[in-house]
């Protein structure tokens, strides 16, 4: 029988996402992912996979469940063979229940789990027995305020200042000196002789998904300029720094139920927060954020807090961190301490309630935040304010989201004082030029150009078409075909409609030809307009167009004449009226979206589903009601 400790280990370790990507090609959908089901042969996509929750869910044929649940029904194998299936594929070495006596002969992972938690408790045992590990590593840590009880929680521990304790212990419990040094916890010299790699520090163990010891940062506990602060264990068979997160063991159902994470830099802003009562916080350990890391983060939240250190230095390096997170998806939040103050230092100085009152008042989203800060900075100079501009607007570029995106690009016009347009222009330009790069990369790779959310949106509209999002696709047609020539700034009115409609399939078959038309004329480099469609259209399609042309403005200006008030020309305006149109237009489509999801809605009775219809619900709602206000519209209740 395969033991459960490997099987957790499987569970910890794999990514739902990652293995039903395997077999299906999953388009993002908010916060969770969608493709057609792979059990039917249905036309719209209804097989969802939710990473935040582990599951799937496959509305077609009913079929739903966990990753083992999935390969099982997917690939028609027995559970056993699924567990197998998939630790191969996340390198799990799968124990067999037996007794205990021949464990320690079993795996080299195996082993070396073994050999770093027989580590740790040599180490938790001197910081509590030992006369040194006493009078110098447990008095530091009380001294910075760590009860005896977050030091058990952590298994915190003291490294002696000896060339060999823990070696000597280790041989003499019969490891063998092959494996201390592949487990990093001796340092081997040319000369072949070895010494132990943490000497004199306290010791703070680093737990993988399933609390097992798999690493060790060890503190400097003296002044000395040319040491380290920390020494950490290096990469072992065992320890992926890039794929490890302090904390999370300790954390992960606190960030499950709260529904959000706490980022900060160090192990002492852990444990601090710990104690202070805060448990959904994990560490980066003073590096950048990897990929891996936000993947993991991922399967259990998608809102990140981040805790920046009130330091400019400090601001600057945790931004550059930030955009990694947008671009993984993930909604980042942000709480800025006081000058010189870190997580750790400020919670002791607030104490456990203020601290945690502080944190809950100065949460603040991100994009605002750094366009306040950058506004700050950039007030009366135009070269830092252009400088700061772009910072923004490349963050917000970031986010895969285009109505995230609008919403945003609204935000940081009022915060910067600075019109709309001139954001969304530069938005436009660097989202162009991204797909371009993304374009060049993929045709290399992949010929299949990758829909997005938008296009569901559209697949949607497509299954039952709603007049008023035909209108708003009548509205495209009729800018295009009157002003699609005509440019803002760089860009030209043609470009920004179609970059911003790229996944759109429009549900009225004449506009979508004719819009197909406009596209197709794009690639191609040639211009398309009314007398194109008057030469190659058919009889539908000329009436149409004619009828588009026709200008309708003529009675406001005379009107305007009259009364001496000048009327622009929409010629004028067309940039703004242009970007108004795009905004009704997802407006629309998201109020579709809602309907659709209000009707799926119905007849659901698993506590799952009806789950992730309430957030599909929500999500939409906010999105509509951001650009209804956007739009000045008042929704009806
Ligand atoms: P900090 O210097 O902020 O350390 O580095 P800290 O954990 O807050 O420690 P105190 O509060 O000053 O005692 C943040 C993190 O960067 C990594 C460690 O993971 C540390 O927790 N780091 C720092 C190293 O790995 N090596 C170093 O030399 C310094
Ligand atoms: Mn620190």
């Amino acid at each position: 029988m395969i033991s459960k400790e490997s099987i957790d280990d499987v569970r910890n370790r794999l990514d739902i996402v990652d293995v039903v990507s395997d077999f299906v090609t999953l388009k993002r959908a908010g916060q969770n992912f969608r493709a057609l089901s792979p059990f039917t042969n249905e036309k719209t996509p209804s097989f969802y996979v939710v990473p935040s929750k582990g599951i799937f869910k496959d509305f077609s044929s009913g079929k739903g469940g966990d990753a083992f649940t999935f390969v099982m029904e997917h690939e028609s194998m027995s559970y056993v063979d699924a567990i197998r299936y998939l630790a191969k594929k996340y390198g799990v070495d799968l124990q067999e229940d037996i007794s205990p006596l021949s464990q320690e002969i079993q795996s080299d992972r195996e082993s070396l789990y073994i050999l770093m938690n027989f580590a740790r408790e040599y180490f938790a045992d001197l910081l509590f027995h030992h006369e040194d590990g006493k009078s110098i590593g447990l008095s530091y840590f009380h001294e910075r305020g760590f009860t005896d009880r977050t030091i058990h929680q952590f298994e915190l521990g003291f490294a002696l200042n000896e060339w060999d304790g823990l070696s000597k212990a280790a041989l003499e419990k019969g490891y063998s000196e092959e494996m201390l040094e592949k487990a990093g916890l001796i340092v081997k010299k040319e000369n072949g002789k070895s010494y132990d790699r943490f000497r004199g520090r306290v010791i703070f163990p680093v737990y993988n998904l399933t609390g097992k010891v798999i690493a060790f940062g060890a503190r400097i506990l003296t002044k000395e300029k040319d040491q380290p602060k920390y020494i950490n264990s290096p990469e072992t068979e065992i320890y992926h720094k890039s794929q490890v997160l302090y904390g999370m063991f300790q954390g992960k159902n606190a960030i499950r139920r709260e529904d959000f994470c706490y980022l900060v830099e160090g192990y002492t802003d852990v444990i601090s927060l710990h104690q202070a009562g805060v448990d959904n916080v994990v560490a980066s350990s003073g590096t950048a954020l990897t990929e891996e890391q936000i993947k993991l983060i991922r399967r259990f939240t998608e809102n990140i807090t981040m805790l920046f250190d009130g330091d400019a230095a400090g601001i600057k390096a945790a931004l550059r961190g930030v955009d990694m997170i947008l671009k993984g998806g993930l909604n980042v939040r942000v709480v800025l301490l006081p000058d010189g103050e870190d997580p750790d230092s400020y919670s002791k100085k607030l104490g456990s309630t203020a601290f945690k009152e502080h944190l809950k008042s100065n949460t603040k989203d991100f994009i605002s935040f750094k366009a306040e800060l950058l506004s700050r900075d950039a007030s009366n100079d135009p070269i830092k304010k252009a400088e700061a501009i772009r910072e923004i607007v490349t963050s917000i570029s970031l986010i895969p989201d285009a109505i995230k995106r609008s919403v945003y690009i609204r935000e940081s016009a009022d915060l910067m004082n600075i019109s709309e347009s001139v954001l969304v222009t530069e938005l436009n330009k660097i989202v162009i030029s991204e797909r371009k790069k993304a374009e060049q990369e993929k045709t290399r790779t992949d010929p299949k150009p990758e829909p997005g959310m938008l296009e569901e949106i559209a697949e949607v509209s497509t299954a039952d078409p709603i007049r008023v999002i035909q209108m708003q696709e009548r509205e495209t047609i009729r800018l295009l075909l009157n002003y699609a020539e005509t440019h803002h700034e760089d860009q030209r009115l043609l470009d920004f409609i179609l970059s911003e409609l790229e996944d759109v399939t429009f549900s009225s078959d004449i506009y979508r030809s004719l819009y197909n038309s406009f596209r197709e004329g794009a690639d191609r480099g040639e211009v398309v307009d009314a007398y194109y469609f008057m030469e190659h259209g058919s009889t539908e399609v000329k009436q149409a167009v004619a009828e588009l042309i026709t200008p309708r403005y003529e009675i406001s200006k005379h009107w305007g004449e009259k009364f001496h008030i000048y009327f622009p020309h929409e010629k004028e305006v067309i940039h703004e009226v242009a970007y108004t149109n795009i905004l009704r237009f997802k407006f629309r489509l998201i109020q579709k979206l809602i309907q659709d999801n209000l009707r799926g809605m119905k007849g659901v009775t698993d506590e799952i589903d009806l789950d992730r219809f309430f957030t599909i619900h929500e999500q939409l709602k906010g999105a509509e009601k951001e650009l209804s206000s956007i739009l000045g519209i008042v929704i009806p209740r």
